[in-house]
């Protein structure tokens, strides 16, 4: 490639670049990986399920170095898991969604509903809604404390937010929740991973949760053909927040790295299976090889 072309072609290259959009026909380009260890991030998520007291966390011997439980907060059969990383030095929280997950899906009717006053257009789906307010609170108090108890000098203490299937919902919106400020005071998001999450919320939000984000990150890990991401439908006018991350394959579970961005799926990746095919609650609750929910919980 030679001239003007090979000047337009790289002028295109860094403007994908740089939006993460190509610059041609306006879809996504793939994300770069992310900065954080997922596969740390999925157990980070599954304590939610595993650890019932703060006395004995039941936790998997790579967390058992670093990790130190504060709280487990539970509320109206929802749960969240609050402590400190001493890994790097920051605040975690770790969100089940419901005690029976199962149950739940199949009986969910979805209702979007507007809840902020500061983004009046945002609509999110009113089960996972709840289910956070269950927790916010105590969970909002519990950093605090935590906060003051490991890193009382630092201003804004870095903080991840975690969570498998439901609990990923609930996780999205506590990130929300501490990007639109006041209510996590003294923190700063480092990033939110959720497992097998559904759509948490509006088109609407996918925007303004992306466009508060900044140097956070934001993943969804998705597997095979897991029924709970393809809802609550995007034909009723619900989308994820991207960035999505695709174990497509069972034997060889490396990550797909997708193409969305904060107004479109990749429908290459776990959308893929879509609509026929995503019925699996085996794939829901298995991810990167490792069993999820109750029956993955280790014994002491
Ligand atoms: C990611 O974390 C897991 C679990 O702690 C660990 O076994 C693995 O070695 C880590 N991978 C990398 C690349 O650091
Ligand atoms: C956080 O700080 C804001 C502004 O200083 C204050 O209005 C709010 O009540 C604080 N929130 C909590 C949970 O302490």
């Amino acid at each position: 490639m030679q001239g003007p072309w090979a000047v337009l072609a790289l002028y295109v290259a860094t403007a994908a670049a740089i939006n993460g959009l190509d610059a041609i026909d306006g879809k996504p380009t793939p994300s770069p990986p992310p900065t954080y260890n997922l596969t740390r991030a999925l157990l980070l998520a599954e304590a939610s399920y595993c650890t019932a007291t703060e006395d004995q966390p039941l936790l998997p011997a790579e967390l058992r170095k670093t990790i130190i439980v504060t709280k487990v907060v539970d509320n109206h059969a929802t749960r969240a898991v609050i402590g400190w990383d001493a890994s790097d030095r920051s605040l975690f929280v770790s969100f089940r969604g419901t005690e029976n997950d199962r149950n739940w899906w199949q009986d969910a009717k979805f209702v979007k509903i507007r809840p902020y006053a500061d983004y009046k257009d945002v609509a999110v789906e009113r089960g996972f809604w709840r289910w956070y307010n269950f927790l916010k609170e105590d969970v909002a108090h519990q950093l605090t404390k935590a906060k003051a108890k490991f890193d009382p000098t630092t201003l804004f203490t870095p903080v991840r937010f975690y969570g498998h299937s439901a609990g990923g919902a609930v996780a999205v919106l506590a990130a929300f929740d501490q990007l639109r400020g006041s209510v996590y005071n003294g923190t700063q998001l480092k990033g939110s991973y959720t497992f097998g999450c559904p759509r948490v919320g509006s088109a609407s939000f996918a925007k303004a949760f992306t466009s508060l984000l900044g140097d956070a990150e934001n993943w969804r890990v998705t597997h095979r053909d897991d029924v709970v991401p393809h809802l609550p439908q995007e034909d009723l006018g619900y989308l994820h927040t991207p960035h999505e991350a695709y174990q497509k394959d069972e034997v060889k579970p490396d990550l797909i790295y997708c193409a969305d961005s904060a107004s479109h799926e990749d429908d290459a990746c776990s959308n893929s299976c879509y609509p026929l095919g995503c019925t699996s609650v085996v794939d829901h609750l298995s991810y990167l090889g490792l069993v999820q929910g109750i029956g993955g919980c280790i014994e002491l």
